[in-house]
């Protein structure tokens, strides 16, 4: 059983399978022009909606928005694991599976890596005392607040200036005699703590004069590490890449740290920034954790719930804030089974939990914590934002816009608390609203489905692949605006080969604190290697125990653009996927602070007239607000005004 499954072996094996034959044997098809279709089994109906696309190796269901390939149909028919529905599916086609390293399960092959990063961890640690600038890094944290015990704490290190220290310390004279030196660089390269130069010719440290902090798992093991400047360099900070053992999206900075102080019942604080975590907990606030630049994941909430029953989000109080806990709230509503609390708290203007607790101390701090906003009313001022509750237009929207996330906290208590207060807040009797914005069966979020009783394996899993819709075309293929970003991950997995004539078109994006972004980059990342990749093979990275949030945006994405759009002219999409990667930056540019506009624009090596502009633009704008920032005068030099 140990093992991973190779994902050469999964291509394989969804080429060699046909989706029709593997649901034929279980539904009656029908075939209905280049589709097959049957009723859904998913869901009660009398009027087949279920369809089958051959040449995809794609199912449907326009009543329910299941969907998925092969595999995913296994797994929500048979009610079996990923890794059941491919060993049936490989016995199927009379395929042996064979498994990566049988003889090392993958815990014991990251122990190498494991042990590398704590060596690293170490060592910077031991540089924050004994490197000659040093003096620098301690006076640093000094004048931020934090003390020697608190550094020590957190493992808080220091990557000394230079291009090699770490490489050096680590690959000289290696204290493991055994390990050959390429080894250890290859070793570095994995971990991310090494980088090989673009000539080829060599390696370089990742980390460079910087104050580390170590991400811990939750027994204390190091993962990654987080660096930042010493001064006003960009960028602030530098975190380790996506390797093995590190993955953004699931871990949490400080909860190691945390976990060691949480008594019974004490809420855990989701905060934004490594700084902000150390600076709550200099203040006795022992219970913050940090997402790691990216936005709060589903995964990062299922682990949150392991170690408390009350998540309290921490956002800034200006629009990108609000964005940002609102989709917070939408990714904790399935998690939310009774006896879980999440609330919210928003922080004034121009100010992270470090500056606020640094003013008004730890007592002002944790009243503020203890009087964040519960999440139903978070979610009904949502749900409200510019209606007028008054006007029965306005509260109609505000039901239609409610309803829809309350359905999608779990069956229980609190949903149908939240039930009864909405019917209260829009007028109308519980009975009436229940009938009215009730989900069809099994349209939306996760619900259980009605099958004969032998097919429920034990063990097996109790959810259907089946998307949560955001939002369903009310008729389909008509009016249906997909969000831009989905827009373009369409796009790409629809015609793979934008992805490599788009090489280094989304690099402006990066970092971007566009939702999805991340998934945008995964599958284009994934087309480029695989240029001969249909959906069906994309799909199933996102198969495993993880993403299944983004296995469902996957499916409906394509669901959507597949069988009910019409075909664009083939041409178009090169001309279409630039546009929407315009828009975005735009839309990113415009949430951010003039002098991280100007930065970007500076950064930029060639400046086309329009950038000009902008620049031009920004200084103005800059020098009535900030007229001594330096970069002013720096962009003035770059577009040659007379100083
Ligand atoms: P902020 O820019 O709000 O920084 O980024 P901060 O936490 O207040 O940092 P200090 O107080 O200036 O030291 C918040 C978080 O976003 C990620 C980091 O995780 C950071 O803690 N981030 C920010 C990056 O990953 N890279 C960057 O360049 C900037
Ligand atoms: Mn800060």
């Amino acid at each position: 059983m140990a093992g991973r499954i190779p994902q050469a072996f999964i291509d394989d094996l969804l080429d060699r399978t046909d989706i029709v034959d593997v649901i034929g044997e279980r539904l009656e098809l029908r075939r209905a022009g280049s589709n097959h279709k049957a009723r859904c089994p998913f869901h009660d109906e009398k009027t087949p909606s279920f369809s089958v696309n051959q040449e995809r190796q794609f199912y449907y269901c326009f009543g329910c928005n299941a969907g998925g390939n092969a595999i995913g149909f296994v797994m929500a028919y048979d009610r079996i694991d990923f890794v059941a529905a491919l060993e049936y599916l490989a016995h199927r086609a009379g395929l042996e599976i064979p498994r990566e390293t049988d003889a090392a399960p993958a815990a014991r092959r990251n122990e190498p890596l494991l042990a590398l990063l704590e060596r690293a961890q170490t060592w910077y640690r031991a540089q924050l005392n004994e490197h000659p600038a040093a003096a620098q890094a301690t006076s640093y944290l000094k004048q931020r607040g934090v003390a020697a015990e608190i550094a020590r704490e957190f493992g808080i290190g220091f990557a000394p200036p230079g291009w090699d220290n770490l490489l050096r310390f680590l690959d000289a004279g290696n204290n493991a005699p055994t390990d050959g030196a390429d080894n250890t660089i290859a070793l570095l390269v994995e971990a991310g703590l090494a980088v090989a130069r673009e000539s080829g010719d060599g390696h370089y440290d990742r980390f460079r004069h910087r104050i580390m902090f170590p991400i811990r798992d939750v027994r204390g093991r190091t993962l990654g590490f987080g660096g930042r400047v010493l001064g006003d360099d960009q960028p602030k900070y530098l975190n380790s890449p996506e390797t093995p053992v590190f993955h953004k999206g699931r871990e949490l900075y400080g909860l190691y740290e945390a976990r060691t102080h949480l008594r019974g019942g004490a809420p855990l604080l989701v905060v934004e920034g490594y700084m902000d975590v150390v600076a709550l907990a200099q203040f006795g606030i022992r219970n913050a954790v940090a997402t790691l630049g990216t936005a709060v994941t589903d995964e990062h909430i299922a682990k949150l719930f392991r170690h408390t029953s009350d998540l309290v989000f921490c956002f800034d109080g200006d629009a990108a804030g609000r964005r940002a806990a609102s989709r917070a709230l939408d990714i904790s509503l399935p998690a939310l089974g009774d006896g879980r609390a999440v609330r919210f708290m928003f922080l004034p203007d121009g100010e992270d939990p470090d500056t606020l607790v640094r003013r008004i101390g730890s007592g002002g701090f944790s009243q503020l914590i203890a009087s964040a906003q519960p999440l139903s009313e978070f979610l009904f001022a949502t749900a409200a934002s510019e209606l007028d509750l008054a006007l029965p237009d306005d509260r109609a929207r505000f039901c239609q816009r409610a309803a829809p996330m309350i359905h999608r906290l779990p069956p229980g208590v609190l949903r149908q608390l939240l039930l009864g207060e909405l019917a209260t807040r829009a007028g109308i009797p519980a009975s009436t609203l229940e009938q009215l914005t009730a989900p069809r069966p099994g349209a939306a979020g996760p619900r259980t489905v009605d099958l004969p009783e032998h097919r429920k394996t034990p063990g097996a899993v109790t959810e259907p692949a089946a998307p949560a819709p955001r939002e369903t075309p009310s008729r389909p293929g008509r009016n249906y605006k997909t969000p831009l970003v989905q827009h373009l991950l369409a796009l790409f997995l629809h015609h793979p080969q934008l992805c490599t004539e788009l090489a280094n078109a989304l690099e402006p994006l990066r970092g971007e604190a566009i939702p999805d972004l991340e998934l945008v980059f995964k599958v284009h990342a994934l087309l480029q290697k695989n240029p001969g990749y249909t959906f069906n093979h994309v799909l199933s990275y996102w198969h495993g125990m993880h993403g299944q949030e983004q296995r469902n945006l996957l499916a409906r994405i394509a669901a959507n653009e597949l069988l009910l759009a019409p075909e664009t002219a083939a041409g178009d999409h090169l001309a279409e996927a630039r546009g929407i990667i315009a828009r975005l930056q735009e839309l990113a540019e415009r949430d951010k602070p003039a002098a991280a506009r100007l930065r970007g624009l500076l950064d930029r090596d060639a400046l086309s007239a329009e950038d000009r502009a902008r620049i031009r633009a920004l200084i103005l704008e800059l020098s009535a607000r900030t007229p001594n920032d330096p970069i002013i005068n720096e962009a003035k030099q770059r577009v040659t005004i007379a100083l």
